[in-house]
Formats: structure tokens, C-alpha cells, sequence
């Protein structure tokens, strides 16, 4: 009883994992709350490894060593990340319920608290956890900047200079060809990323989920600037963009069409009345998949010039942190061991000006921050004749 008594009040013991797409700046939160869990509170950490999948099969990692030096500037995550979900996890060929397997492992492990590093999804999972009296905090990661609550999200500015530099070697191309070029950025729910890498690189063009876009006014905004002498263009897209007539395809028959996604654009905008027969909702289903292809293609017939499509896909995620990244991680990892140390838990670590605060993860579960339309930067791209597709 006495063992029991010092443990809770001399030491802490908590354990981590990463959970959903890797980003860049896991390793550097990783890093900044183990070193203040332990080089200043003299705590215990240990790992878990592949998100909740490692913590439901109790696959730990020691981090009480060398492991969190020389990982700072390290992309990926030293831990392994998964997008399995406690509540549905494909175990033995089924869908399995396996919260209380991992409720038990926490306990078996001591725990006083679990840090889950994660975007959107992570906060809701982890808000389950609690849910189950378990003591967890997150920290918002995601190249997408999507997480709602905080300022910024981890990995978003190493996407973005990625991106960026995409745009700017682009250009080269584009010009030199007098072609346009048609560039997917990352981001289903959000166009942080699109408009960000967008403005710094100068496209012409930037289509983003949030602004149903009329490909009929992109490709006039294209010929206008051929008229002017720039028979070139690029258009940065978002991988969750979608056209105006797309959406109301879409909206006509979200269940034909059948996927998760058409049932979320459905509540974006004026419904279509028109019912669409099989084969449309199958073309509908096809197009959403292959819409920048499509994208390009379209624009292709209605300009007269040559278009190309780059994907820069998992590109965005990968590399070395930004040194935005890495201190912003390190922000919030040693903010996450502070709230810990004062037994403050259930809320995600945000980023609020330079300060860091903590939200409630009722607050954060379930929404999505996304790009306002009438944002700042929309404002200023506007000012500057970058055409939104509206
Ligand atoms: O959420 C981050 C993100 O990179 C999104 O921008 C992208 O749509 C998604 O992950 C891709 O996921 P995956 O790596 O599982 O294909």
C-alpha cells in the first residue's frame, strides 16, 4: 500500500503513441515530451508502438534510454503510427470492439496518463478512452491544419514549404511549355494546404473543398490570362476539391453513389432534385475519384493548351521538419508534461498565439477547422487575381 502511495505521488508514469497519417514534427513532440516528462519532472514513459493497434496488443517501447536523442529533425514517427480505432479494429478478418482490451493494457502498464499525437480522428478516440476513465491529452498533428482548437497543427508548415517549392519548380515547366499545370495538394475536409502553397507560389488558379468551384469560370480565368500574353497557368488544387456540377451529381444520389464522402459533400450546398439511374451514380462515384485527372482534362478542351497533372501525394508528409515544425512540436509536448504534472487531463494541447492552452476534447471531437471563405488570405489572393473557381 505504502509502494502504491509514493508511486502516485513521486512519479508519474505515461505512456505515448502516434496515431493516423505520420507527419512531420511527431518525432520532435515525441522527443519534447519525453525529455521534460523525465529530465524535468522525473517521470516514467514508454512507448506504444503502430497508434492504438500497438496499445490494444500491448507492444511497448522503452524510452527512458538514447532513444530520444537524435531524433529532432528525424520525418516519420520512431513509434510507427496506424488508423486503427479502438472501437473498430479489424482483428481476425472482423471489426472488433477492443476498447477494454486497451483500457486493461493502460492499466496493466500503470499509467497515469496516455499523450496520443494525432489529427482530428485521434482527438475522437481519445475522447472515447476518457470516456472510459482513462487520463489521456493530445497534441495536434496533421500536414492538413485541419484539427479544430488550435492555431496551427504540426507538419502543416513542412507540407506547406514542400508544396510550395512544388509550385515554384513547376513553374518552370508551365511556362517554358505555355501549358497549364494542374497540382494536387493534400487536404479532403480543409484547403489550408492548397491556399497556403498556393498564394506563396503564385498560382493562378486555387480550388479547395471549401469553394464548390465552376470549371467553366477556372478555364475562362485561363483564357483571360492567355489573352494577356501568360498562355500558361497553374492551378493548385486540394485533393477534396470538387466542381459545382460534381457536387450536385453527388447531392442527387449520395446513395447510389454510395462512399462516406458523398454522403458529407451532401450537406454542403443546394440540393439537385434530379435522381440520377445507376450508370450516372457510377460515373458520379468514378469522376469524385479521378476528379483532378478529370480536372485537367476538362480544362484541356476548353482552353486549347496542353495540361499536366502533378499528384505530390505522401511527398508532403515526408522529410526533415521545418524548424516551424520542430519548435511547435516542442512546444506542445513539454505544455502536454506541464498539464500532467498538474494532473489536468481529457483536453487536447493547442497552440494559442505563442502561449499554448488546453481544450476540452469534447470540444475538439467530431469538428473540423476549415478554410472560412472569407479568410484573410482569401481576401488577399483575391486582391492579387488568384481565381477560386466561384
Ligand atoms: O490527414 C492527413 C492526410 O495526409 C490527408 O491530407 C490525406 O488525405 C490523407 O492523410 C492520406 O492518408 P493515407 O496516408 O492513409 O493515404
Amino acid at each position: 500500500m505504502a509502494i502504491t502511495i509514493e508511486k502516485k505521488v513521486m512519479t508519474k508514469y505515461i505512456g505515448i503513441l502516434t496515431a493516423g497519417g505520420d507527419s512531420p514534427g511527431l518525432n520532435a513532440a515525441i522527443r519534447g515530451v519525453g525529455k521534460a516528462a523525465m529530465g524535468h519532472y522525473g517521470m516514467h514513459i514508454i512507448g506504444f508502438r503502430d497508434g492504438f493497434r500497438g496499445l490494444m496488443e500491448n507492444r511497448t517501447t522503452p524510452l527512458d534510454g538514447g532513444q530520444l536523442s537524435g531524433i529532432l529533425t528525424i520525418g516519420g514517427t520512431i513509434l510507427g503510427t496506424s488508423r486503427d480505432k479502438p472501437h473498430k479494429m479489424p482483428v481476425g478478418g472482423k471489426m472488433l470492439d477492443m476498447t477494454d482490451a486497451i483500457v486493461g493494457n493502460y492499466h496493466d502498464n500503470h499509467l497515469d496518463c496516455l499523450v496520443c499525437l494525432g489529427g482530428g480522428g485521434t482527438a475522437k478516440n481519445a475522447l472515447r478512452l476518457k470516456q472510459k476513465g482513462l487520463n489521456v491529452i493530445t497534441l495536434p498533428k496533421t500536414i492538413d491544419n485541419d484539427v479544430w482548437g488550435t492555431d496551427i497543427t504540426f507538419g502543416f508548415d513542412t507540407a506547406l514549404g514542400i508544396a510550395a517549392e512544388a509550385i515554384d519548380r513547376l513553374h518552370s515547366t508551365a511556362h517554358s511549355h505555355h501549358r497549364i499545370i494542374v497540382v494536387e495538394v493534400m487536404g479532403h475536409r480543409a484547403g489550408w494546404l492548397a491556399l497556403g502553397a498556393g498564394v506563396a507560389g503564385g498560382a493562378d488558379v486555387v480550388l479547395i473543398p471549401e469553394i464548390p468551384y465552376d470549371i467553366d469560370s477556372v478555364a475562362e480565368a485561363i483564357r483571360e490570362r492567355a489573352r494577356r500574353g501568360s498562355p500558361f497557368s497553374i492551378v493548385a488544387v486540394a485533393e477534396g476539391a470538387i466542381s459545382k456540377q460534381h457536387l450536385a451529381l453527388l447531392q442527387a444520389a449520395p446513395a447510389k453513389a454510395g462512399s462516406k464522402k458523398a454522403a458529407r459533400v451532401k450537406d454542403k450546398g443546394p440540393a439537385d432534385t434530379r435522381t440520377l439511374d445507376d450508370s450516372e451514380a457510377a460515373a458520379a462515384a468514378v469522376l469524385y475519384a479521378d476528379r483532378t485527372l478529370h480536372l485537367a482534362k476538362r480544362l484541356e478542351q476548353l482552353t486549347g493548351l496542353e495540361a499536366r497533372v502533378t499528384i505530390l501525394g505522401h511527398l508532403q508528409r515526408g522529410g526533415t521538419p521545418s524548424a516551424a515544425d520542430r519548435i511547435l512540436a516542442t512546444r506542445l509536448g513539454t505544455a502536454a508534461t506541464d498539464l500532467i504534472a498538474k494532473g489536468r487531463f481529457g483536453v487536447m494541447v493547442a497552440a494559442k498565439g505563442d502561449a499554448t492552452r488546453p481544450v476540452k476534447l469534447e470540444e475538439v471531437a467530431g469538428k473540423v477547422k476549415i478554410v472560412p471563405a472569407d479568410h484573410p488570405l482569401i481576401m488577399s489572393a483575391r486582391r492579387v487575381g488568384t481565381n477560386f473557381g466561384d
